[in-house]
């Protein structure tokens, strides 16, 4: 099935205003810390790349990867921890960067993956929520925004690896 952009659901200057403000939080809450973090490729790496310049603390920064088998706007059956962390997490404070939760059954893998590397602390900030889509409850500590239960892209999220480097985030509808 072919696609193409629908409406614009959240405009670049939405989501910088929004991406200032968890940084603002994530400053506060984490003061006198530094803060470990683990951006989830590739979704969120454009999310990472704003929200770390807005935290005003100490940070280390690693990189894992999550593939979930499929090109489509439905996620499939499989999901694989494709690239770990290459860096120690033992009593670290970590903060995972991820960019969207729909099923939560990406993240609620990667937490208990996560958790098995004994950080001091794990907590999660997500820039879009699906909440509607939540199959598996997974614990949110900062959160973007709730977003409708439609495909989105843009700000880093493809589909198929497109659409990753639109400034804004739009929905993609059936053509
Ligand atoms: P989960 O269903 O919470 O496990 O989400 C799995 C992954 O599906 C997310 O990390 C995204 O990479 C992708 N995903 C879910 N919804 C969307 C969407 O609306 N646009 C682009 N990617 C999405």
């Amino acid at each position: 099935m072919r696609h193409e952009l629908g409406r614009t659901l959240l405009t670049a200057e939405q989501i910088a205003a929004r991406v200032a403000e968890l940084g603002a939080a994530i400053t506060a809450d984490y003061r006198g810390k530094t803060l470990f973090l683990a951006c989830v490729l590739r979704g969120s790496a454009v999310f990472w790349a704003d929200l770390c310049r807005h935290i005003a603390l100490p940070t280390v920064t690693d990189f894992c990867a999550v593939h979930s088998y499929g090109d489509g706007t439905d996620p499939s059956g499989v999901i694989l921890l494709s690239q770990d962390l290459t860096l120690p997490t033992t009593g670290r404070e970590v903060l995972v960067v991820e960019d969207i939760v729909d099923t939560g059954r990406t993240l609620s893998l990667l937490r208990a993956h996560l958790l098995t590397r004994q950080p001091a602390s794990l907590r999660i900030c997500a820039l879009l929520d699906k909440v509607e889509r939540r199959q598996v409850p997974v614990p949110l500590d900062y959160v973007g925004f709730t977003i409708p239960n439609e495909f989105v892209v843009g700000y880093g999220l493809d589909f198929a690896q497109e659409y990753r480097n639109l400034p804004y985030i739009a929905t993609l509808k059936a053509i």
